[in-house]
Protein backbone atom coordinates (compact mmCIF):
# COMPACT_ATOMS: atom_id res chain seq x y z
CA UNK A 1 0.00 0.00 0.00
CA UNK A 2 1.09 3.62 -0.19
CA UNK A 3 0.91 4.96 3.18
CA UNK A 4 2.08 8.26 4.42
CA UNK A 5 3.55 8.70 7.48
CA UNK A 6 3.43 12.23 9.61
CA UNK A 7 5.30 13.15 12.57
CA UNK A 8 4.68 16.56 14.49
CA UNK A 9 6.26 19.28 16.47
CA UNK A 10 9.71 18.39 18.62
CA UNK A 11 9.75 14.26 17.17
CA UNK A 12 12.85 16.00 14.88
CA UNK A 13 14.29 16.52 18.64
CA UNK A 14 14.67 12.77 19.12
CA UNK A 15 17.68 10.92 20.92
CA UNK A 16 18.16 15.26 22.58
CA UNK A 17 14.76 15.78 23.78
CA UNK A 18 14.09 13.66 27.68
CA UNK A 19 15.41 10.28 26.48
CA UNK A 20 13.92 9.20 29.49
CA UNK A 21 10.83 9.20 27.90
CA UNK A 22 11.58 9.22 24.01
CA UNK A 23 14.45 6.84 24.14
CA UNK A 24 17.92 7.02 22.81
CA UNK A 25 17.90 7.49 19.37
CA UNK A 26 17.96 9.92 17.00
CA UNK A 27 14.82 11.12 14.70
CA UNK A 28 17.16 9.99 11.94
CA UNK A 29 17.24 6.40 13.48
CA UNK A 30 13.57 6.97 13.39
CA UNK A 31 13.10 7.00 9.79
CA UNK A 32 15.15 4.51 9.01
CA UNK A 33 13.47 1.95 11.13
CA UNK A 34 10.42 2.85 9.70
CA UNK A 35 11.45 2.82 6.12
CA UNK A 36 13.17 -0.39 6.59
CA UNK A 37 9.89 -2.04 8.30
CA UNK A 38 8.04 -0.74 5.58
CA UNK A 39 10.10 -2.28 2.86
CA UNK A 40 9.66 -5.91 4.81
CA UNK A 41 5.85 -5.43 4.48
CA UNK A 42 5.82 -4.34 1.44
CA UNK A 43 5.01 -0.89 1.58
CA UNK A 44 5.66 2.50 -0.69
CA UNK A 45 6.37 4.51 2.46
CA UNK A 46 6.22 8.51 2.44
CA UNK A 47 7.79 10.36 5.50
CA UNK A 48 6.87 13.66 6.74
CA UNK A 49 7.74 16.08 9.88
CA UNK A 50 7.04 19.16 10.38
CA UNK A 51 6.59 21.53 13.72
CA UNK A 52 4.09 23.44 12.44
CA UNK A 53 0.21 22.50 12.53
CA UNK A 54 -0.89 23.83 8.74
CA UNK A 55 1.91 22.14 7.36
CA UNK A 56 0.51 18.87 8.55
CA UNK A 57 -3.34 19.99 7.64
CA UNK A 58 -1.55 20.91 3.73
CA UNK A 59 0.43 17.24 3.79
CA UNK A 60 -3.03 15.43 4.59
CA UNK A 61 -4.83 17.47 2.10
CA UNK A 62 -2.76 16.50 -0.61
CA UNK A 63 -2.63 12.98 0.63
CA UNK A 64 -6.29 12.64 -0.80
CA UNK A 65 -6.41 10.72 -3.75
CA UNK A 66 -2.92 9.98 -3.32
CA UNK A 67 -2.46 7.75 0.15
CA UNK A 68 -3.97 4.57 0.88
CA UNK A 69 -3.56 4.97 4.03
CA UNK A 70 -1.78 7.47 6.69
CA UNK A 71 -0.21 6.78 10.06
CA UNK A 72 0.90 9.46 12.09
CA UNK A 73 2.31 11.02 15.52
CA UNK A 74 0.74 14.18 15.93
CA UNK A 75 2.57 14.74 18.88
CA UNK A 76 1.85 18.01 21.11
CA UNK A 77 -1.02 18.71 18.35
CA UNK A 78 -2.32 15.14 19.61
CA UNK A 79 -4.16 17.02 22.43
CA UNK A 80 -5.09 20.77 21.04
CA UNK A 81 -5.51 20.47 17.11
CA UNK A 82 -8.80 20.58 16.11
CA UNK A 83 -7.74 21.36 12.37
CA UNK A 84 -5.67 18.15 11.77
CA UNK A 85 -8.98 15.96 13.15
CA UNK A 86 -11.08 18.16 10.62
CA UNK A 87 -8.27 17.27 7.72
CA UNK A 88 -8.00 13.74 8.57
CA UNK A 89 -11.87 13.77 8.50
CA UNK A 90 -12.37 15.77 5.22
CA UNK A 91 -9.49 13.00 3.55
CA UNK A 92 -11.46 10.14 4.71
CA UNK A 93 -8.29 8.42 4.51
CA UNK A 94 -7.98 4.80 6.80
CA UNK A 95 -5.17 6.51 9.86
CA UNK A 96 -3.70 4.55 12.33
CA UNK A 97 -2.38 7.27 15.69
CA UNK A 98 0.89 6.29 16.96
CA UNK A 99 2.43 7.75 20.22
CA UNK A 100 5.99 6.63 21.26
CA UNK A 101 5.18 7.20 25.02
CA UNK A 102 2.08 5.89 27.04
CA UNK A 103 -0.05 9.04 26.54
CA UNK A 104 -2.87 7.02 29.61
CA UNK A 105 -0.03 6.94 32.09
CA UNK A 106 1.42 10.57 32.07
CA UNK A 107 -0.34 14.00 32.90
CA UNK A 108 -4.00 14.13 32.43
CA UNK A 109 -4.26 16.77 29.35
CA UNK A 110 -2.30 13.99 27.47
CA UNK A 111 -4.96 11.54 28.07
CA UNK A 112 -7.16 13.63 25.78
CA UNK A 113 -6.45 12.94 21.87
CA UNK A 114 -8.43 14.65 18.96
CA UNK A 115 -6.91 12.20 16.50
CA UNK A 116 -8.21 9.12 18.03
CA UNK A 117 -12.03 10.34 17.14
CA UNK A 118 -10.95 9.41 13.81
CA UNK A 119 -7.99 6.99 13.95
CA UNK A 120 -8.98 3.28 13.08
CA UNK A 121 -6.35 2.31 16.04
CA UNK A 122 -4.19 4.39 18.88
CA UNK A 123 -0.84 2.62 19.07
CA UNK A 124 0.80 3.94 22.22
CA UNK A 125 3.69 2.64 24.83
CA UNK A 126 5.80 0.71 21.95
CA UNK A 127 8.81 3.41 21.27
CA UNK A 128 9.48 2.72 17.28
CA UNK A 129 7.90 -0.33 17.00
CA UNK A 130 4.40 1.45 17.59
CA UNK A 131 5.04 2.51 14.07
CA UNK A 132 5.67 -1.06 12.76
CA UNK A 133 2.31 -2.41 14.23
CA UNK A 134 0.59 0.58 12.45
CA UNK A 135 2.76 -0.38 8.90
CA UNK A 136 1.09 -3.96 9.85
CA UNK A 137 -2.26 -2.60 10.29
CA UNK A 138 -1.92 -1.93 6.91
CA UNK A 139 -0.41 -5.21 5.64
C1 LIG B 1 3.99 11.90 21.84
C2 LIG B 1 3.18 12.18 23.12
C3 LIG B 1 2.70 13.61 23.16
O1 LIG B 1 1.95 13.86 24.35
C4 LIG B 1 3.87 14.56 23.13
O2 LIG B 1 3.43 15.90 23.10
C5 LIG B 1 4.82 14.28 22.02
C6 LIG B 1 5.12 12.89 21.66
C7 LIG B 1 4.60 10.50 21.84
O3 LIG B 1 5.04 10.07 20.78
O4 LIG B 1 4.68 9.85 22.89
O5 LIG B 1 5.43 15.18 21.48
O6 LIG B 1 3.10 11.98 20.73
Amino acid sequence: MKLLVINGPNLNMLGIREPDIYGKQDFASLEAYIRSSAEELGHAVTLFQSNHEGEIVDIIQSAYGVFDGIVINPAAYTHTSVAILDALKAVGIPTVEVHLSDINEREEFRKFSYVSMVAKKTICGLGFEGYRKALEYFA
